[in-house]
């Protein structure tokens, strides 16, 4: 049980959390019931295919949802305290200085026309009050932070290669100093070296000021070097969540099974991706019961009417009626 005084709270506490999206006649629910903490210096994988409600999870979680998305249930704390998410104005001072977000795909972030320390040290006048003189100062102390000598801080963006400029936008998120960083697919847009130096970065930068990291990521691949913990989410919600060593070895759920399945692995013959078959549902035609169920290799009568809760087991979550408590013989009936 998480313990909710102040002075114990973890640093973030993602509480029942749901979020809706109105799509022109209707509302539909993107993630439903999220809940889980995160402490100081911690590193929390949010692993899932597309559009299972990772991203809109590290948003409403930094404040940063879209015009059309409604907090539904839940909240966020940080420091014990409850966020106003909902809200922008009041959300504005927790902005980039408690959370910040590195997103994937730096050059639609970065500002074609400005050089990359001005846009560093913007934030630093901004949001810490800085003088001209001391932001710049600043920026060049954050890009030497992320590998960057800080004399290139007079390129513009399209002089950096692809790895630079991902490392410009960690530089702009560490630049208020925020105790929790959200890569939201950092690596994705970028060739293998380069993602691996990517992570290995921030994993360095954790370490070095206690950050606390989520990282998001469709492939699984990427969280074993960099992470401690790993959350699986399907279709809204988290499906299962356990250390890293758990999940590669012994994952609970069917669907993170399959997902490290789909890794190649050369050393088992696997040399290819194995998608797993199916489709993800969309936002408006979820499948009653457990989501996963039209594509569950070990999927049940109960499956298909019940939803099933995430539960603890072992030192992680697991939500799967494999892992609830059936009777034998509803299983057998389940099976019939
Ligand atoms: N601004 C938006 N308006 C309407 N639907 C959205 C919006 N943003 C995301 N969605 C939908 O919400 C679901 C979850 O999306 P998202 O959180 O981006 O997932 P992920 O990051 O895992 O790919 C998807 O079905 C997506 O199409
Ligand atoms: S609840 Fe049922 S359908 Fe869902 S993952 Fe578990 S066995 Fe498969
Ligand atoms: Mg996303």
């Amino acid at each position: 049980m998480t313990d909710f005084s102040k002075d114990n709270a973890p640093l973030l506490e993602v509480d029942r959390l749901s979020v809706d999206y109105s799509l022109k006649a209707v509302s539909a629910r993107a993630i439903e019931n999220v809940s889980f903490g995160l402490r100081a210096g911690e590193a929390v994988a949010l692993v899932g295919e597309s559009g299972s409600g990772k991203t809109t999870t590290a948003m409403a979680i930094a404040g940063l949802l879209s015009a059309n998305a409604l907090v539904s249930g839940g909240e966020v704390r940080y420091r014990g305290e409850r966020l106003p998410i909902d809200d922008d104005a009041a959300m504005r001072p927790h902005r980039w200085s408690e959370t910040s977000v590195v997103f994937q795909g730096a050059m639609n972030a970065l500002n074609p026309v400005h050089r990359i320390i001005k846009q560093i040290a913007e934030p630093c006048r901004l949001k810490l009050r800085m003088s001209r003189g001391e932001a710049t100062a600043r920026a060049r102390e954050l890009l030497e932070l992320v590998g960057i000598p800080a004399d290139r801080g007079t390129a513009y963006p399209h002089e950096l290669s692809g790895g630079m400029r991902q490392r410009v936008m960690i530089a702009m998120a560490l630049a208020c100093r925020p105790s929790i960083v959200i890569g939201d697919e950092p690596t994705t847009a970028l060739d293998v070296i380069t993602q691996a130096q990517i992570l290995k970065l921030l994993g360095d930068l954790r370490s070095r000021l206690n950050l606390a990291l989520i990282l998001i990521t469709h492939d699984l691949s990427v969280v074993a070097e960099a992470c401690d913990r790993v959350m699986i989410m399907y279709s809204g919600r988290i499906v299962e969540d356990g250390t890293v060593g758990e999940i590669f070895a012994k994952p609970k759920h069917p669907y993170t099974k399959l997902l490290i399945d789909s890794i190649p692995n050369p050393a088992k013959g696997k040399r290819m991706i194995r998608p797993i078959p199916g489709d993800p549902p969309n936002l408006v035609s979820r499948p009653s019961g457990c989501a996963f169920h039209p594509r569950c290799p070990s999927a049940m009568a109960v499956c298909t009417t019940e939803v099933p809760s995430l539960d603890p087991l072992g030192c992680g979550r697991v939500a799967c009626h494999l892992h609830q408590s059936l009777t034998q013989e509803d299983k057998i009936a389940a099976h019939a």
